[in-house]
């Protein structure tokens, strides 16, 4: 295994790939357009921050690779899920994502709610398959994701931002907002790895949890800096477009030096709570740093 995280990236990516697209139906299957539709959803070009974040906590606490591809394709199914709905004109408008036109453009509205409304429950009969795992692993891992994507969880979030355009929010439920929209699901990202490993040590998992909980939010900080601050033919994202939707965001409520200083804080705070680790949560503090470093 090459020896850091970063070399390890591109072997992570392909591995996830494959198993994403071994989840999802072919593209020629019927009905044809939903399926392509779907896979145009997953495959144009993500990051895959969540599934990597679930390997690198693998990797922390010695959980076996192979049943780590559940909670990894899984969560990567529920966020190409939010993304599609996130962009549909009912929401946040956007006709830019990854580079490439969003679903509802390539394809069409309904095209795209129905596709993202496949991908969904396609995340939990994933979650259902999983084997090799200790017993009870595979009910757990459904209720986490679960409970992240739903009302308590991303989609819950969704609906505060939206709900807060033009409106001035306090630090706090600001926050909140980050921790439900965009936390959630990288918070279930970590503790997917850590229900994978048994008798985990109660002080170990709330250290991880601390640090998802930090790190969730500094994602989302990052991302409306990105938006005010980077190029549309590098994020891949229509820049400025949260300003022109009067989105409540970091930037726009406390300026974007603030923005900076908080989410530096809390990589600070995210690395701290891993010292307990040693060197097997190298590459947890790769992607902590890299979460809040990132061009797109
Ligand atoms: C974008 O997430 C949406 C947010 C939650 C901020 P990513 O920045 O992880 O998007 P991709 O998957 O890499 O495109
Ligand atoms: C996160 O917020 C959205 C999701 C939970 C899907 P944004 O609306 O800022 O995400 P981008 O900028 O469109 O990727
Ligand atoms: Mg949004
Ligand atoms: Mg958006
Ligand atoms: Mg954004």
């Amino acid at each position: 295994m090459p020896h850091t995280f970063e070399a390890r990236i591109a072997s992570y990516t392909e591995r996830v790939n494959a198993r994403l697209d071994a989840a999802l139906p072919r593209a020629s299957t019927h009905p044809a357009r939903l399926h392509e539709a779907m896979r145009y959803g997953v495959f144009n070009g993500g990051k895959r921050v969540r599934p990597l974040l679930v390997y690198a906590t693998g990797e922390c606490l010695g959980v076996d690779g192979e049943v780590l591809d559940a909670p990894a394709v899984a969560i990567e199914l529920i966020h190409a899920f939010s993304l599609i709905h996130d962009d549909l004109p009912a929401m946040d408008d956007d006709d830019l994502r990854r580079g490439k036109p969003t679903v509802h453009i390539e394809f069409d509205e309904a095209t795209a709610i129905l596709a993202a409304d496949a991908l969904q429950p396609l995340a939990f009969s994933v979650l259902a398959g999983l084997e090799g795992a200790p017993a009870g692993s595979s009910i757990k891992l459904v209720r986490l994701v679960a409970d992240a994507c739903g009302s308590i969880g991303m989609t819950g979030g969704q609906s505060i931002d939206l709900a807060a355009e033009g409106k001035t929010l306090g630090r706090e439920q600001l926050e909140h907002m980050y921790a439900l929209k965009t936390g959630a699901l990288i918070h279930a990202s970590i503790v997917s790895a850590c229900l994978l490993h048994e008798g985990l040590a109660a002080e170990k998992a709330t250290v991880l949890d601390r640090f998802a909980r930090s790190i969730g939010i500094a994602f989302q900080i990052k991302d409306d800096i990105l938006d005010v601050e980077g190029e549309t033919h590098i994020i891949g994202k229509t820049a400025g477009a949260d300003e022109l939707h009067h989105k409540s965001t970091y930037p726009a409520l406390f300026g974007v030096g603030e923005s900076r200083r908080r989410c530096d804080e809390l990589l600070q705070r995210a690395l701290d709570e891993l010292q307990i680790f040693g060197d097997s949560a190298a590459p947890l503090e790769w992607l902590a740093r890299f979460i809040v470093a990132r061009g797109k």
